[in-house]
């Protein structure tokens, strides 16, 4: 696996893999990488013959009072992570190159709609950064599909809009989540809980399919599902910032006795680490 670090190594090498016949699969991430990354991966290989990861903490998609500064970076094992798995081409830039001008600086892309709800409305800005940064990351590796894994499940979709209505030349995939034995999602913010805390967010995940059985029983109102839900987070020891049932095309609330083509959603904290998660209704 080769390393590069500005983006005229980064094309040179896309480019020489274009011109062997390879198509190009892009998976884009922030580090710390865990078997959740990894699994995006495998999924990129399926798809091309040249696979280019990024590890880029992107400063714009972070809130002022958020974990930018103690977001954990761990460059040399992610390297060898990458590695292992067979991925082709590693790109880890600095600040200045994704934000030349600087990032305050930066043009920014704007996705309505799909942002203004749950993650968008308790972290604002948070996606216009990480469309922002996406955008910029697939005009630098402009690859023929791009993997995105379904753990952010409304950060997927604002990617999709952004795609389609910006007309970007690729195809977006996505990935089922990975989850620890005890259902919790992996996640590089799972380092900050202690073990005590990483054994009852499991409880995360059993909620999620609390509600989803709810939905199947059909005895429960969406309301009573959501009151539920929040009930149970609260006995497992989180604070739930939202755990709602939601169209899983749009995130808009479904309307009257909608039980088909749900998602269910949870964001919930404990201590200054937030976790979220979610699972699409079958
Ligand atoms: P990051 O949190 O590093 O995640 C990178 C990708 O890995 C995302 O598509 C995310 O959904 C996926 N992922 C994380 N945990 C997962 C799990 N347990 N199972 C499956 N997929 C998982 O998401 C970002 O970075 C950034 O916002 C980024 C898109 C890179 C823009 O900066």
């Amino acid at each position: 696996m080769r390393i590069v670090h500005c983006a005229l190594d980064l094309r040179a090498a896309v480019d020489a893999a274009r011109a062997a016949g390879d198509s190009i699969a892009f998976v884009p991430t922030m580090g710390n990488l865990h078997a959740g990354h990894h699994s995006l991966l495998h999924r990129a290989r399926e798809h091309a013959g040249f696979v280019v990861a990024s590890v880029f903490v992107n400063p714009t998609q972070f809130g002022p009072n958020e974990d930018f500064a103690r977001y954990p970076r761990t460059p040399e094992a992610d390297a060898a992570g990458l590695a292992a798995q067979g991925c082709d081409l590693l790109f880890l830039p600095g600040v200045d190159e994704i934000y030349p001008l600087g990032a305050e600086a930066a043009v920014r892309v704007h996705v309505p709609g799909v942002t203004e709800s749950l993650e968008g409305a308790i972290r604002p800005g948070h996606f216009d950064g990480v469309a922002t940064v996406v955008a910029k990351l697939f005009n630098l590796v402009r690859p023929d599909v791009a993997v995105f894994g379904q753990k952010d499940y409304q950060q997927l979709l604002v990617i999709r809009r952004m795609v389609r209505d910006l007309a970007f030349p690729l195809e977006i995939l996505a990935a089922p989540i990975v989850r620890e034995a005890n259902g919790l999602a992996m996640s590089s913010r799972n380092q900050y809980l202690d073990a005590a805390t990483r054994d009852r967010a499991g409880a995360i995940h059993a909620t999620l399919l609390a509600m989803q059985a709810a939905i199947h029983a059909g005895t429960m109102q969406r309301d009573q599902i959501e009151a539920m839900a929040c009930a149970q987070l609260e006995q497992a020891g989180f604070l739930p910032d939202y755990a709602v049932l939601r169209r899983a095309d749009d995130l808009s609330e479904p309307v009257g006795d909608e039980r088909a083509g749900l998602v269910a959603l949870i964001a919930a904290r404990s201590g200054r680490t937030r976790l979220i998660d979610n699972l699409l209704i079958r």
